[in-house]
């Protein structure tokens, strides 16, 4: 018990601190229950193989699920503590198995490395959270339908560059952001669909026949729940991040969608825009300034940006110019990915109720849309239409027309008839008055 994996060929012990600085356990301990699945799969194979006999089978299947239970109430309760020397969590689930069972728990580790465990564990981790991230995308979703659904027949200016450009129906602006979430969650079920678990693969290349590790996956998983490929390559099997790359660029994807949203929402809440009105429980006021309302949670989302776009080039340099097959370098993967899945995992949870509590500045929104630029395309329109004159022409009038109206700051009632005449002898008050207005 509380040993090291490996140690016979060394006379010295680690360095102190070097034996810390190369841990895992503080944070791979996330992956314990796939581990554990990789352990009652690889303990069928030994079985057949006649390395354990059914006692012994038995012994380290009850242990293993103990330890599995264990592990989770210690983490759900915060108090996951490893051995001493327990320098991963492979490490330290064989230790917690020595513990109960004692000698038998040598035969566990029997011909399989670390390097096969870890990238099952991995794979398996990506699996489920792609699903669980899926599931908060169709919550997020749903919020934002609701929302609309409050405003139906709601209209709103919208922009480009970040100018006054067109009115556009409140629905239609949110949906744009429904449309980016249900891509998000198309890209998640496509990786999640091409994600192929293996085992078997050893260090670099394994011991047992694919086939037994194949019909001892099938057992113990099922072949419902894990979208299973037997093992094709176990060279490029220990070699592979390429599925947490993937993932984390879908996630860097999703977070750029979530801090888009983020901001408009900011600019919006703004007294210079003055549209929306963002729940209180989710701002934060000033120490010093006592009529603050921060909309901090947006500014973290996206501010959260950084650290998910910085994770996926994290691991994009750790992999790259790695020689095959496994090195330590891969170690160094499991940070980010776990940071960027708990960061999105805490974003939209929480997202979905921010939205629920955003409430429409309506008067304000509506004196906005009176704005009569907001409807120049309207009147561009209304010439090719009913005075039959080409786009081109049309559009040059409108423009003139504007600068008339800025000349007046604004005000196109100010602007004299004989110039409005002199851009088009049909243009006046009247027209301008029916056509450059809300519906
Ligand atoms: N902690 C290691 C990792 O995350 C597990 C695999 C270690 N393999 C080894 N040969 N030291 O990559």
């Amino acid at each position: 018990m509380n040993k090291k994996l490996w140690g016979g060929r060394f006379k010295k012990k680690p360095d102190t601190d070097f034996f810390k600085f190369q841990k895992s356990i503080n944070y791979d301990y996330k992956l314990a229950q796939y581990d554990v699945l990789h352990s009652l799969i690889h303990i069928d194979v030994l079985k057949k193989a006649g390395i354990l006999n059914k006692t012994e089978t038995n012994k380290l299947i009850k242990a293993l699920n103990e330890v599995d239970e264990e592990i989770k109430q210690e983490i759900n309760k915060k108090k996951f503590k490893a051995f001493k020397n327990s320098e991963d969590i492979h490490t330290e689930i064989q230790n917690r198995v020595e513990k109960k069972v004692g000698l038998v728990a040598y035969k566990l580790h029997t011909l399989r490395s670390r390097n096969d465990q870890i990238v099952f564990d991995e794979k398996y981790y990506c699996l489920e959270k792609s699903l669980d991230i899926r599931e908060l995308l169709l919550n997020l979703r749903e919020t934002l339908v609701k929302l609309v659904k409050h405003h139906k027949g709601q209209k709103i200016i919208g922009y480009t560059h970040t100018q006054r450009a067109q009115v556009v129906l409140f629905q239609e602006y949110i949906f744009a952001f429904n449309h980016m979430f249900a891509k998000d969650y198309e890209r998640l079920q496509k990786f999640s669909e091409n994600l192929q678990i293996y085992i078997g693969a050893g260090a670099l290349i394994g011991f047992f026949s694919k086939k037994a590790y194949n019909e001892a996956a099938d057992k113990v998983i099922g072949k419902l729940e894990w979208k299973y490929k037997p093992l094709v390559n176990s060279l490029h099997n220990v070699s592979d991040r390429d599925f947490i790359i993937e993932l984390l660029s879908i996630l860097s994807i999703l977070q750029m969608h979530l801090s888009r949203m983020a901001e408009d929402f900011i600019l919006y809440s703004t007294k210079e825009f003055n549209f929306l009105d963002l729940p209180e429980e989710f701002c934060t006021g000033s120490s010093l300034l006592p009529h603050k309302k921060n909309p901090d949670f947006l500014e973290l989302v996206r501010g959260n940006t950084g650290r998910i776009y910085g994770n996926l080039v994290s691991i994009l340099t750790i992999m790259k110019g790695l020689p095959l097959t496994y090195n330590r370098d891969m170690q160094l993967d499991k940070e980010p990915l776990f940071s960027s899945v708990e960061i999105i995992e805490e974003e939209l949870k929480i997202m979905a109720r921010f939205i629920k509590g955003i409430d429409l500045k309506i008067e304000s929104i509506d004196n906005a849309l009176k704005d009569k630029t907001l409807y120049a395309t309207k009147l561009v329109k209304w010439f090719v239409m009913k005075q039959k004159i080409s786009f081109k022409k049309a559009h040059n009038i409108v423009g003139k027309l504007t600068m008339l109206a800025e000349e007046k700051k604004g005000d196109f009632a100010k602007i004299p008839s004989e110039k409005l005449k002199g851009l088009h002898p049909k243009l006046d008050e009247d027209i301008i008055n029916k056509i450059m207005r809300p519906k």
